[in-house]
């Protein structure tokens, strides 16, 4: 069974002025498709790597699949049934982790207050020696030492703070992981570490992920299949080996010969 599938998921933007002012001026109702019906399908233990342009329907696909939106149509399928945001065990399960770590975590709690939150907030662990013992064991599983506990996030570094974020997503034991451009604001070396973590994680913990970029050197290393949104519709979408060797929409070849050859 798949652990994440949408059926034909839709969000439609208004984006229209007020209806007074529609009367005084003669503008039209705008309405923006930005996820025209996307059905996708996510195994256990897979990396789902959505790509395409800026502005594409990525994001707003992403926090529809997470419940941080409604969509205007079609549903999300979490282990087969329907995804309810509202229900403790299904927000538990789907986590997300944004691009920017700066904005995402809060920058007046320290480090293991930011990773204590969740096993409160969904009851995981109820004795505080419980809870300290599980920040000390998500510190370690992203690689920083006990020490980094303490501290606050401006004192870490970028790569070093979206490890942070991975810790927290990772604190409420969740089986699927939204990540949505995670390295986009990391430079390269940093970008490769972090990637590396994720893939371990996912190895370990046996996690399935949406992974959400525009770097097509990301897409390769990450994904066992890759879906290609255009205008908020999925052009194509194939494992990630068929869709390298042979892309068959002219926007997917467009986007294979846009990449910049690293050599
Ligand atoms: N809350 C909103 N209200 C109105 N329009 C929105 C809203 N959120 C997004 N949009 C529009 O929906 C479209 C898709 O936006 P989205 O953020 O999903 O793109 P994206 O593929 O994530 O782009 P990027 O790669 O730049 O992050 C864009 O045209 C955007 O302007
Ligand atoms: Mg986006």
């Amino acid at each position: 069974m798949n652990v994440l599938e949408t059926q034909a998921l839709t969000q439609v933007f208004d984006r229209s002025q007020s209806a007074w002012l529609r009367r005084l001026t003669g503008a039209a109702i705008d309405q923006l498709v930005a996820v025209d019906q996307v059905s996708i399908q996510i195994a256990p233990g897979e990396t789902f790597a959505l790509v395409g342009e800026s502005g594409s329907g990525k994001s707003t696909l992403a926090r529809m699949i997470v419940g941080l939106d409604r969509p205007t149509s079609g549903q999300v399928l979490l282990n087969g049934e329907p995804f309810n945001p509202r229900q403790m065990s299904h927000r538990r399960q789907v986590q997300m982790v944004f691009q920017s770590p700066y904005a995402s975590l809060n920058p007046r709690w320290r480090v293991q207050d930011i990773l204590r939150e969740p096993l409160q907030a969904f009851g995981l662990r109820k004795s505080g020696q419980d809870q300290a013992a599980r920040v000390s064991e998500l510190l370690d599983q992203v690689g920083l030492s006990q020490s980094d506990g303490a501290r606050y996030p401006h004192e870490f570094s970028g790569g070093q703070r979206q490890r942070i974020s991975i810790a927290r997503a990772l604190a409420s034991e969740p089986t699927f992981l939204v990540c949505d451009e995670p390295t986009s604001a990391l430079d390269v070396s940093v970008q490769a570490q972090v990637l590396n973590l994720l893939k371990q994680l996912q190895k370990d913990l046996g996690l399935t992920y949406l992974f959400i970029t525009h770097d097509l050197a990301v897409v390769r290393s990450m994904a066992h299949h890759i879906g290609v949104l255009k205008h908020g519709q999925l052009v194509e979408q194939a494992t990630a080996d068929r869709l390298f060797a042979d892309p068959q929409h002219p926007y997917t070849q467009m986007l294979l010969d846009a990449a910049p050859v690293i050599a």
